[in-house]
């Protein structure tokens, strides 16, 4: 897999490459990631990437043609031209773990950071094949969203994770989305919060069936509209309906 991003904080990016998983993934070649500094891709002496909005109105809007000339350049130096392109804006799809897993299906992605009040419009419409958000809210700038993109797509690229650590565990793999159940480790008591007895039983069919129950029911609490999506067996489907006899209301956290 790999990343061309494009940005205009190139040095943004310097730790999180140092760090963990994706330094981890660079070292071993099954990623690579390419930092483009979109200044670079001006034609001024000033290096301008941005302009003053068309009808008037606060802050700056990213100009086209230093982005267009960018991703033409990458494109043309790379093997294929059908990777993705993708716009990181509040403005996208929401990214969840089933977009994560389309993406890693590709061998590469062109992710253009954007900044300031917006981008012109005519990148989204006639370059990027996509637009992401990584959540309703507004950061200053695409380039966390970009690290986000790149972190969770990584972990699914084959050979990444270790056995131990796979990705079919994770709580929203395969197409499944539910809350992952709470994890404890020694000591088994700490200022005297006990560990749940079950997990220190040994007995594994017990504990698989307690982190199951756990799971679910804080997603019934806190992500109740995750429940509707879920493939739940029968004795799921009845520890779900003794919650709702039980009349917990679900709490706001
Ligand atoms: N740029 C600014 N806010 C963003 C968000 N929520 N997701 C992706 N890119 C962004």
């Amino acid at each position: 897999m790999r990343f061309h991003v494009v940005t205009i904080f190139p040095d943004f990016f310097g730790s999180i490459l140092e760090h963990g998983l994706l330094k981890r993934a660079l070292a071993a070649g099954e990623i690579e990631i390419r930092i483009h500094d979109l200044r670079e891709f001006t034609d001024d002496p000033h290096r301008t990437v941005d302009d003053r909005p068309f009808g008037g109105g606060p802050g700056m809007v990213f100009k086209p043609e230093p982005i267009f000339r960018a991703v033409e350049q990458i494109r043309a130096d790379s093997a294929d031209p059908s990777w993705p392109v993708i716009l990181l804006s509040p403005q996208g799809r929401l990214l969840t773990q089933a977009v994560a897993e389309e993406l890693a299906r590709h061998r590469g992605l062109i992710l253009i950071c954007g900044r300031y009040e917006g981008v012109d419009e005519r990148v989204a419409t006639h370059l990027t094949s996509d637009e992401l958000s990584i959540g309703d809210y507004v950061l200053s700038g695409g380039e966390l969203a970009a690290a986000v993109v790149m972190e969770c797509v990584t972990r699914l690229v084959p050979g990444v994770l270790g056995n131990e650590e796979s990705a079919q565990q994770d709580s929203f793999g395969e197409g499944q989305a539910i809350l992952d159940c709470p994890h404890y480790t020694r000591p088994a008591e700490f200022r005297g919060l006990k560990v749940p007895e079950v997990l220190l039983s040994g007995n594994h069919r017990e504990i698989s069936r307690w982190r199951r129950r756990q799971s679910l029911e804080k997603t019934w609490r806190r992500r109740p509209e995750l429940l509707a999506g879920l493939s739940l067996t029968a004795e799921e489907r009845a520890m779900l309906e003794e919650m709702e006899r039980a009349r917990v209301t679900p709490a706001p956290r």
